[in-house]
């Protein structure tokens, strides 16, 4: 399939805009999503599921792949993401207004590197309606992440200022809380002017702290489980600045860092590659597996990791879990090597499993 995608199907779909391409790809998952009989048969086909369910943050994943966040912005997909051979699915970035995200053209395609350069901004439907999507979705099915976990990921509107984006997030995490398997805190995006910002120690700390509160209160006036929280940090950190957010992460008892985001570099070799934006795919491979290694280094393994850039081959995947991360994730992958590129990355990571133990 992967072969009949990249002869065949990608060069037509490569004569499209990127972000047309996306919208056609987005509405086959919305079918298969919303169809149960043909969502349930291609699972049976095309779900990988590793011997004992995979266990991180207290959740249970069929397999190690996951789609990334940006495919499934507003939560209209996502239940299609076994039927493609995910082991999770992340939705979002969802801020808590509705927003437009930046003008187009804003999706850039690079095929000889298999890169993408994309500068987004968060466009999404806000929290209030994609919660209303979830709500009517688990409303009929309450177990329907049973079999592939629902990452939620959420971020800043673009007019709220940074000092009250605290205020931005706990909305969003408030209204979604009752959907997500785990959450996603998106403060390395580019295209969120000063978003970054966030990952620094003036404001960092105040805002994981605020949110772990909401999870903790939550979970004591429902009596149920905190729901795991994961941060999503840049590429584009020193180790540094890395040191610091682990030290966040740990004093705060978050769950999991999810590494990387977009960069904001180019690589030297593409010097007509759009400079606005963030880019992902295979250039961004290296720098994503050395702050891989070194989180899983500098934390002695102790903090889970959802390694995500650039694997664009299975063996990438391979290189990451070796690095230290308990998941992975792919976006850019896809649209280079097909839809059911996930399963066939979930494959060779089963494999490599069964060998390692
Ligand atoms: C078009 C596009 C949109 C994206 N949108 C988001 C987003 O909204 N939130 C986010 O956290 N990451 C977003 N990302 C980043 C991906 O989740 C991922 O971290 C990055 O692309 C690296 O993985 P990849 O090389 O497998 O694509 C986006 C990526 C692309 C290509």
């Amino acid at each position: 399939m992967d072969q009949l995608y990249e002869n065949i199907i990608r060069p037509i779909l490569f004569t499209q805009n990127p972000e047309f391409a996306h919208d056609l790809g987005l509405n086959v998952w919305k079918v298969v999503g919303a169809v149960s009989p043909l969502r349930k048969l291609m699972e049976t086909f095309t779900l990988v599921k590793t011997e004992k369910p995979v266990r991180v943050m207290g959740l249970e994943f069929p397999n190690r792949v996951g789609l990334a966040a940006g495919f499934d912005k507003d939560a209209t997909a996502w239940r299609a993401a076994a039927a493609f051979g995910f082991g999770h699915a992340e939705i979002g970035t969802v801020s808590m207004l509705k927003q437009s995200g930046n003008p187009r053209p804003r999706m850039f395609r690079y095929p000889k590197a298999e890169a993408i350069v994309n500068s987004c901004g968060f466009p999404n439907d806000g929290a209030e309606e994609i919660a209303a999507r979830l709500g009517a979705i688990f409303s009929k099915n309450p177990n329907i992440t049973k079999k592939c976990p629902l990452g939620i990921n959420i971020g800043k509107s673009k007019i709220t200022p940074l000092e009250e984006a605290a205020q931005d997030y706990l909305f969003s995490f408030n209204a979604l809380a009752d959907y997500a398997d785990f959450f996603v805190i998106n403060v390395s995006s580019p295209n969120t002017p000063e978003l970054r910002k966030l990952q620094g120690a003036d404001f960092l700390p105040s805002l994981l702290g605020e949110i772990s509160k909401a999870n903790e209160d939550r979970s004591k006036k429902l009596g149920v489980k905190r729901i795991p929280i994961v941060l999503k940090i840049a590429p584009d950190l020193s180790f540094g600045e890395i040191d610091s957010i682990l030290s966040i992460l740990f004093e705060l008892g978050l769950d999991g860092i999810c590494a990387t985001n977009t960069t904001i570099t180019r690589p030297e070799q593409y010097p007509d590659m759009e400079k606005g934006g963030g880019m992902s795919g295979a250039p961004l491979f290296k720098k994503s597996l050395g702050i891989i290694k070194y989180i899983s280094q500098a934390t002695n393994g102790k903090l889970p990791i959802i390694g995500v850039g650039g694997i664009v081959k299975p063996e990438d995947a391979g290189e990451m879990m070796n690095a230290g991360a308990s998941l992975v994730q792919l976006y850019t992958g896809m649209i280079y090597r097909g839809p059911f590129f996930a399963r066939s990355v979930a494959s060779a990571l089963e494999w490599r499993d069964k060998e390692w133990l």
